[in-house]
């Protein structure tokens, strides 16, 4: 949380062909306005683009995770079968526990709109404070995925002590069980 309590989200974009300028970044623009769409909580969005290298995307998840102190940080791409796709291995790398039920989800409902959703190997898991979460590299696929899983991230968010994030509810419920 930053000083005037806007909950810190991170934003990886991983490409070589984005990081390079080869071609501009679509997928990280598509995850900032679905987080703009759906969050009615202050937030700060920090973007980055790295290549699909494993010691750069785990690099760039230890500084949004522990330095930029993000409670959510959402990767998009590098999550498929080439050789160079690598963010999976990299979010394992660094995380303390993995949460496999979003992956799951994810290529559950995407597998209804394209039948390629089997090749992404998109994961998520917690270091620290961090949710992270892999997303596919496709600008359309960004908000299939999210919208599969974002009604349990503000609770997910509450158990690893995170601020208390709300949604839009025409968009998206946040599910919290009632005690
Ligand atoms: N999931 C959704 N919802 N929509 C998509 O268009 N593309 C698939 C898959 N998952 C896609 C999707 C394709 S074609 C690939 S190769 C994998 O995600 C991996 O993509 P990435 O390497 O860009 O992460």
């Amino acid at each position: 949380m930053t000083e005037d309590n806007r909950a810190r989200i991170g934003i990886l974009t991983v490409s070589d062909r984005a990081s390079s300028g080869v071609y501009e970044d679509r997928g990280g623009p598509a995850v900032r306005a679905y987080l703009e769409e759906v969050l009615t909580s202050p937030w700060e969005g920090i973007s980055r683009t790295v290549a699909d290298d494993q010691h750069a995307i785990e690099a760039a998840l230890v500084d949004l995770c522990d330095i930029q102190e993000c409670c959510l940080v959402i990767t998009t791409g590098g999550t498929g079968p080439a050789p160079r796709d690598v963010t999976p291995e990299a979010t394992e790398a660094v995380c303390r526990k993995m949460m496999p039920g979003f992956g799951e989800l994810m290529r559950h409902v995407s597998l209804a709109k394209v039948p390629t959703a089997i090749l992404s190997r998109q994961l998520a898991g917690i270091r620290g404070g961090s949710l992270i979460v892999n997303l596919p590299g496709q600008p359309k696929a960004i908000a299939e995925c999210l919208d599969a899983v974002f009604a349990a991230v503000p609770m997910c968010i509450d158990l690893i002590g995170g601020p208390y994030l709300t949604t839009d509810e025409r968009r998206i419920v946040a599910f919290r069980p009632k005690h």
